[in-house]
Formats: structure tokens, sequence, C-alpha cells
């Protein structure tokens, strides 16, 4: 009896063991997290967990309650938590905590202390963005890139190596006391552990159309922002590609185009928005059209590649992203589902880049973690990088043409 229960026991943790292939190559699989209930979440399929969000009050970062629960259990599973201080309206600290001495030491020592009451294993920095405006009224200066870097080499001098300082971060490197995105980063490199990319959020209603919140490339229309121009600017202004982190949405954008767009070719999708040029700021809230993957599920047949009558499903083979419109309401939903998912994983192990991360894990419904989870397997038949220190090339990497399901 005793012996039985023992070897069931052991075949258990045989077989956590044996699906654990996700980190087990060393490609990241990173999960952004904000609720209190962890009762969705399953370990196994995250290397980090990034909990979201502390934010900095009298300069000092807060440090939530659930993290009691969730860093035990995470550290059970052999999944690494780091806390996540900023997010998009949570950034009104930093510019006034790192733009003076007293400031800068403050956070710092706060934060060490955190990590160590907490036993995190380290903090995502989640500034958006420094050097230049973000959510309504949030204070910025031509200074915050200079300041940050000397907050954070006195926090790696700190904490030591061994706990991880990552950031959160657009698509184009941070802004240099110029105002435009800084040509060289590499000081960046040395105290960063990597960077996630938000290559999401792209386009929305605070452009003048309708387009993909996560082209992979810039599209017929919308910004230029894209996953391959972050992944590029950023290497090229010297952050090295194994410390980029590829950022995917479990969630898209919606908005009401102006006419209808249910006859359009999959790679038009990009008409005049009801309500746009919003501006990121203080003239209206652009990212409440923020529609998550299981609200996005309920226009779309099981096989998710055909969409439920009045709703028409597009794919835009140039910005490799599936969209939805309501035929009669003229609705638009830009979204990632799971083929386009499968082909950012693809790009990341294509390039050698160092894992994907996600906003948000409790959007999903388990269809969208096994996609990103199937980069161990990929990098593992990839084998180790072919391309040398510089001959990563994007175009080489970017699926095109028509998606065969
Ligand atoms: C620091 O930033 C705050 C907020 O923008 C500003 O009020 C303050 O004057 C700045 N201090 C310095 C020393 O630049
Ligand atoms: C987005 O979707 C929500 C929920 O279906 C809806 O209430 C809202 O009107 C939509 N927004 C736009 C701009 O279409
Ligand atoms: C997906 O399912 C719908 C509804 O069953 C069907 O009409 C459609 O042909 C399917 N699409 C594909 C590509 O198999």
């Amino acid at each position: 009896m005793k012996l039985l229960t023992l070897s069931a026991l052991a075949g258990v943790l045989i077989s956590q063991a044996a699906a654990r292939a996700v980190g087990s190559d060393g490609k990241l699989v990173v999960g952004y997290w904000m609720s209190d209930d962890m009762s969705t979440l399953d370990f196994s399929k995250v290397t980090h967990i990034n909990y979201a969000f502390s934010t900095i009050q009298n300069g000092v970062p807060s440090s939530p309650a659930t993290l009691k629960k969730l860093v035990p259990a995470a550290h059970a599973a052999d999944t690494k938590v780091l806390l996540s201080i900023g997010g998009w309206g949570g950034g009104n600290g930093f510019t006034p905590s790192f733009n003076n001495s007293a400031g800068r030491a403050k956070f710092v020592a706060a934060t060490k202390k955190l990590i160590d009451d907490t036993g995190i294993d380290g903090v995502d920095i989640d500034w958006e963005y420094p050097g230049e405006p973000g959510a309504c009224g949030q204070p910025y200066a031509l200074s915050d890139t200079k300041n940050f870097l000397t907050v954070l080499k006195q926090l790696r001098a700190a904490i030591g190596e061994e706990k991880l300082i990552t950031a959160a971060t657009a698509t184009h490197p941070f802004f240099d006391e110029s105002g435009k995105p800084s040509k060289d980063i590499s000081a960046f490199a040395k105290v960063f552990d990597w960077i996630n990319l938000m290559s999401y959020d792209l386009n929305g209603i605070w452009g003048l159309t309708t387009g993909p919140n996560a082209p992979m490339i810039k599209g017929l229309g919308g910004v230029k922002a894209s996953v391959v121009q972050g992944v590029t600017d950023w290497h090229k202004a010297g952050m090295p590609i194994d410390q980029i982190v590829v950022g995917t949405p479990f969630y898209g954008h919606n908005m009401t185009s102006i006419k209808s767009m249910a006859k359009n070719a999959g790679t038009h999708e990009y008409d005049p928005v009801q309500g746009g040029n919003t501006g990121h700021n203080c003239n209206g809230g652009g990212f409440s059209t923020e529609t998550g993957w299981q609200d996005i599920i309920p226009y779309l047949y099981k096989n998710r590649t055909t969409a439920i009558p009045p709703w028409v499903r597009k794919f835009d083979t140039i910005t490799r992203t599936p969209w939805l419109t309501n035929s009669e309401t003229n609705e638009f939903i830009s979204y990632d589902d799971p083929i386009s998912l499968a082909e950012k994983v693809d790009y990341v192990v294509c390039m050698d880049l160092l894992g994907v991360m996600t906003w948000e894990l409790s959007l999903d419904n388990g269809e969208l973690l096994p996609v990103l989870n199937q980069i161990s397997e990929k990098a593992a038949k990839h084998g180790k990088s072919k391309h040398g220190k510089h001959g990563h090339d994007s175009s080489k990497c970017i699926p095109t043409g028509p998606v065969t399901h």
C-alpha cells in the first residue's frame, strides 16, 4: 500500500517533469499575471510570472499582498516570479523618484528590501515611457533615460547578479535627451537580463483608422511599429538578440469603422474609425477598447478560422494577424489567435531571440498558451544559432503567403 502510494507519487512527479518542456531549452515563456486568484494559473506552462503591478508611492514600490501566496506556489513548480513595477497609468512615480540622487537611493533600498522580504526573483520595470508622454498627466522629462540607467546600475549593484532585472519596453529604444529613440542602448543591455517588447497596442482608436493591434510587420496602412521593427531597432541600438523577448497579446482592440469592411480584402484593414484620433493621453480612453480572447471567441466557430454571422473573419497576410468585422454594426476587432501566435513563435525561434511574453495569462481559455509553449519543441528542432553574431536577417524569418491551416 505504502509502496503503491510512493510509486504513484513518483509517477506524478515524473509526468510533471516530462511535461515541463517549457524552459528546458533556455527559451522563455513570460506571462504577465494580474489576478489574486491563482486557481487557473498553470505554473508549469510559464518560465516566469510577471506579477502586475506594483506602483511607486512616496518613492517606494508597493508590495502586493498576493506575492505571499504566489511566490511559494510558483517556486514549488520551479517557476520564477518578477514583480512588475509601473504599467500604463501606473507610472507617475518614475520621473520624480529617479531625477534626484536621494530619490534613486530610496527606490533602490526599498526595492532591495522588497525582494529580500518577499523572495521574488527580480523586478520588471514597466515604465511607459522614459522621456516621452505616457498616460494622461504622467510627468516625464528628457533626462528620464539617463536617470533610468543610473538607477538601474545602482539597483544591479545592490541586488547582485542572481536576481533578475527586466523591462517592458515600447517597440522603439528609450528616448534620449534629444527626444528621439536612443541610438546606443548597450549600457542598458548590461543591467537588464532581458527586455520584454510590448509589440502590441500599436494601432487602435487613438489613431485615425482601424488597424492591427500586433502586426508582425507594417501593413498597407497604420503605424510603422511592428514586431519586426521593434526587434530590428532594439538590436541595432545594441540589445543582443538573445536578450529580446517578444510580447504577444492574448487580447485585441475593438473599434467601429465609419463604413462596412465586410467586403474588404484581408490586407485592407484600414478604414476611418468612429471617434478615432483620441490621442494616447487626455482626449479619450483608448485602452477601454481592449477585448480579451475569451470575449472574442463567441464570435468564432470552433475551428476559429470562420466567424459566426454577422461577423466576418479575415486574415491579413502582410501583418500576419486576423481581424473580425461585424457586417451589421461595422465593429472591427484586431486580435491574435493560435495561427498568428504560432507564427510569432516561429519568428522568435528563427531569429534566435530569447523567448515570448504575453499580456495577460488570465485572458486565455487554454487555447493560446499551449501555442506559446511550442517554442521549446520548435527551438529544439531549430538547434543552435546558425546565424552567427551578425547574420540575423528578419526578412528570412518573416512568414509570407497564404496561411495554410
Ligand atoms: C523631478 O520631476 C518632478 C516631476 O516632473 C519635477 O516636479 C521636479 O522638479 C523634478 N526635479 C528635478 C531635480 O529635476
Ligand atoms: C467594444 O466591445 C464592447 C463589448 O462588446 C462594446 O460594448 C463596445 O461598444 C465596443 N466598442 C466599440 C468602439 O466598438
Ligand atoms: C470552420 O467551421 C465552420 C462552421 O462549422 C465551417 O463553415 C467552415 O467551413 C470551417 N472552416 C474551415 C477553414 O474549415
